[in-house]
């Protein structure tokens, strides 16, 4: 989970069905739906602005997003933000949400995957380890309040 500013600016709405059975891609430039920046500052206090040219999200729309960063030259990409609406958590949402990023990924060439999480998020830490992730490290007062972040990583070292 990555800290971030609190604005939703953007140019031009694109939205890609993605999936079969409601997940959808919000490709960068996009702007945000109104339920995302709502969910984003319910999960994490503050919402971000729109996907910059690097980003994209994968969406359950109107209950879930995931946030990522692409590299596509090295294959890598970076989960910045996943949520789940509130009312809808602990219904396994989270874990397909994921398991469809992570497979859209891999079928884009992007096939090593990173992400720091809160040592104190439990539900969070389950979610990676259930969908394949593997801890690689730790960083020590990574927060803005100190607490450590875990690294995770998902596929080929
Ligand atoms: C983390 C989050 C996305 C999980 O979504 P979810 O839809 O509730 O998760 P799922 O129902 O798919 O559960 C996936 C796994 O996590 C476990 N889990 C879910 N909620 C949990 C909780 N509160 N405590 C412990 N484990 C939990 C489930 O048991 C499951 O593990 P299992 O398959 O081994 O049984 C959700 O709790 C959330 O939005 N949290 C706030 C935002 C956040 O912290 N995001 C992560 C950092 S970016």
């Amino acid at each position: 989970m990555k800290e971030g500013p609190d604005s939703n600016t953007g140019s031009g709405a694109r939205e890609t069905q993605a999936f079969p059975g409601g997940i959808k891609k919000l490709e960068a430039g996009a702007l945000l739906p109104d339920w995302v920046v709502r969910l984003d500052r319910t999960a994490f206090g503050a919402a971000w602005k729109a996907p910059a040219d690097h980003e994209c999200l994968w969406l359950i729309p109107e209950v879930a997003f995931a946030r990522w960063a692409l590299i596509p030259a090295a294959g890598e990409a970076e989960l910045l933000r996943i949520a789940v609406d509130p009312a809808y958590r602990g219904q396994s949402l989270g874990r397909v949400l994921l398991e469809a990023c992570q497979r859209d990924l891999a079928a884009e060439g992007l096939i090593r995957l990173f992400l720091e999480v809160r040592t104190s998020n439990a539900a969070a830490i389950r979610l990676y380890g259930a969908c394949g992730w593997q801890r690689c490290g730790l960083r020590s007062g990574y927060y803005p309040d100190g607490e450590d972040a875990v690294l995770f990583r998902h596929g080929r070292p």
